[in-house]
């Protein structure tokens, strides 16, 4: 069993697709072990992202992820990991597999709706960035 963190960034919430994307999510068996609504401060999104630092779409992203409510979610369940990245499709949403997330609801590289942990040890600090131990259910 594996964990992973996701998000529904602004531009999710503002098209009102909450329920869509957990759809996807349950309809393939993920769990949802762990959920809240909330809105990053700058110093939150900048330390979320602190491995992009360098690269030149920082700042902007970070704006843009402090510009209205995300949700946060603790996925849960066998390979859940590379699961999410499938349902997700690839980051620029124009490389994204048709029938994906992003494919059917990104904007642009940027505003593509969803984040969600690359590898085990990203996912342990992500899912530790947003929730403590009481917070996440053993589904
Ligand atoms: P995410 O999977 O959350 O990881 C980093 C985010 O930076 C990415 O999704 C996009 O929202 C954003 N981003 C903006 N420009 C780029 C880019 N050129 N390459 C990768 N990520 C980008």
């Amino acid at each position: 069993m594996e964990r992973t963190l996701s998000i529904i960034k602004p531009d999710g919430v503002a098209k009102n697709v909450i329920g869509e994307v957990i759809k996807r999510f349950e309809t393939d068996g993920i769990k949802i072990a762990a959920m809240k609504m909330i809105q990053l401060t700058e110093a939150g999104a900048k330390g979320f992202y602190a491995v992009h630092k360098d690269r030149p779409f920082f700042n902007s992203l970070t704006d843009f992820m402090t510009s209205g409510p995300i949700v946060v979610m603790v996925l849960e369940g066998e390979n859940v990991i590379a699961r999410n990245r499938k349902l997700m499709g690839a980051t620029n949403f124009e490389e994204a597999e048709v029938g994906t997330i992003r494919k059917d609801y990104a904007t642009n590289i940027e505003k593509n709706v969803v984040h969600g942990s690359d590898a085990p040890e990203t996912a342990a600090f992500e899912i530790g960035y947003f929730f403590n131990a009481f917070e996440i259910q053993e589904r």
